[in-house]
């Protein structure tokens, strides 16, 4: 039952509670972008596996976020429970067929996935900021510390490399004060005390390489449909700093790998960014706005967003004019802010003369939603009450012994298991500290030579540091010459990449 054009989402009922029509969401419209809302235990998440499964038959890749675990039943084949199979008849499915569906497990920590990387290059200076939750002084310092990284040609792998590289900036922090504004020692000292508690919170497994391939989570199967990569949350969500700068990054890579490719008749690739509020929650301005500015643009690479979260009020009103193809679960009334929530979402659908869209919210069941997708032309339409039709792929967690076998069959099994620690800024500033040590363990010697008067540590009072210092200078001046030429093209890689990092640096 693959339909071309389309993805069947339930039935909408009429006022008298009986069967009206299908809903479906247009494939050529996916990248028209989403929003999926409702309290806890409405539908979402069922919602979005429906969703997901409808994208893969249709042969587009996905990609969602697994926050409790009961998303990765989508790999398994569904059962015809009674519930399942008196829902498929209230909506006319017909005939409720089951089905697995390809999926790569994917894991920042490694342990339920594959595991995903990205370089501190790659994430840039704003992200890493955000990540971190530095102060703006402290965020100065790391553009700072990303522009020498750059024109010194020390690549920014993982937290090792930056960490060298701050204490190198403390080192340097009068010189290189002078040169670009206020480095001071307390902040760049602050900055590597952030990075040690990033670094006690696991993130270390995240920077590095290999990093992920922006291609590895757009495959498709032999038989066309979309592989579904579903990233392991539940660990992640313990810090959702790192949930929702991964998800940005991954937002802002999308956004400069993919080409511009106008209106296809589906989307590349379908984007699920579940408890979205993350995203949004205490943000910077200047992150919102870059927020809202991927997610207008990544439109046209052919990429649809879909935001998961339990209230439209956690959206920032810019995004979520963007957000066409709407699904709404119930949403509870008791406080003012409550009523609040259903007034926004209810004033953000199309009206259907049939009923109060405010008063249904609250009177939803679990798996019934007030949906508008876009129609013809790509506006929204009249706002129907809809029954969701259930899963074809299982409902609920998988076991830990199915996820194991699922992971050894993956067409990227063997690629990331191992961390590549190549030459990078740690190495290349260890090898120049020592490098200047040798030089000056020399200097002394031909000093010790000349000079009856050398006492270490005393160099200057007995006049003969002046020309050791000069000495040690053009030593560690060949060293960055040498480091240039030897990582040569990769240069262009330690510059930052990604909209969210590229426009930072233009600030
Ligand atoms: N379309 C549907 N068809 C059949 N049953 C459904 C459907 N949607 C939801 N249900 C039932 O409701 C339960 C809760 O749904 P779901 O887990 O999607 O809620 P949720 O909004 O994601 O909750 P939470 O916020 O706690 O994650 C499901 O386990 C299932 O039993
Ligand atoms: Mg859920």
């Amino acid at each position: 039952m693959v339909d071309e054009t389309s993805i069947f989402i339930g039935a909408s009922r009429k006022p008298d509670d009986s069967y009206q029509r299908a809903e479906e969401l247009l494939l050529r419209y996916g990248n028209r972008h989403g929003l999926v809302t409702g309290a806890t235990g409405t539908g979402k998440t069922v919602s979005l596996q429906i969703l997901a499964e409808g994208f893969s038959n249709a042969g587009v890749p996905v990609f969602c976020a697994d926050i409790k675990g009961d998303l990765s039943g989508i790999s398994m084949m569904g059962e015809a429970k009674d519930f399942l199979v008196k829902r498929a008849e209230q909506v006319k499915l017909d005939p409720y067929q089951f089905q697995e569906f390809p999926v790569i497990f994917w894991d920042l920590f490694g342990e339920q996935g594959h595991p995903i990387r990205a370089t501190i290059s790659e994430m840039g200076p704003l992200l890493l900021s955000r990540l971190m939750n530095l102060t703006e002084a402290q965020e100065g310092v790391m553009n700072i510390a990303f522009r020498i990284a750059d024109e010194e040609g020390l690549l920014l792998l993982d937290l090792k490399d930056l960490q060298a590289l701050l204490a190198n900036i403390a080192e340097r922090a009068d010189e290189l004060s002078a040169r670009y504004g206020n480095v001071t020692k307390p902040s760049v000292g602050a900055i590597q005390r952030t990075l040690l508690v990033l670094e006690q919170q696991g993130a270390a497994n995240f920077f590095g390489e290999p990093a992920l391939r922006i291609a590895d989570i757009m495959r498709t199967t032999r038989d066309g449909r979309g592989a579904i990569s579903v990233l392991a949350a539940d660990k992640l969500m313990m810090n959702p700093r790192l949930y929702a700068t991964f998800l940005l990054w991954l937002m802002s890579e999308l956004f400069e790998e993919l080409p511009e490719v106008g209106d296809l008749d589906k989307p590349k690739l379908v984007f699920f960014f579940d408890e979205a509020h993350l995203l949004f929650e205490d943000a910077p301005k200047v992150l919102i706005d870059r927020v809202e500015q991927v997610v207008r643009l990544i439109r046209s690479k052919g990429v649809g967003v879909y935001f998961v979260t339990q209230n439209p009020l956690d959206i920032p009103e810019k995004v979520l004019a963007q957000l066409g193809n709407r699904v709404q679960h119930a949403l509870r009334a008791y406080t003012p802010r409550e009523q609040q929530a259903v007034r926004t979402a209810a004033d953000t659908f199309r009206p259907n003369p049939d009923f109060d869209c405010a008063t249904a919210i609250t009177q939803l069941a679990t798996g019934e939603a007030l949906v508008s997708m876009l129609e013809d032309k790509g506006v929204p339409a009249m706002v129907q009450r809809t029954l969701i039709r259930p899963p074809s792929s299982r409902l609920g967690p998988i076991t830990p012994d199915e996820r194991r076998k699922i992971i050894a069959q993956s067409p990227v099994a063997g690629q990331y298991d191992q961390v590549v620690d190549r030459e990078s800024a740690f190495e290349i500033l260890q090898k120049k500290a020592k490098e200047a040590q040798d030089a000056e363990a020399q200097a002394q010697q031909q000093n010790s030579g000349g000079s009856r008067w050398t006492i270490p540590g005393f160099d200057d009072v007995l006049g003969t540091g002046n020309r050791r210092s000069s000495n040690r200078q053009t030593v560690a001046e060949a060293a960055i010459k040498s480091v240039v030429r030897s990582v040569g093209s990769s240069v262009g890689r330690a510059i930052v990449r990604g909209i969210l990092g590229s426009l930072a640096r233009g600030r």
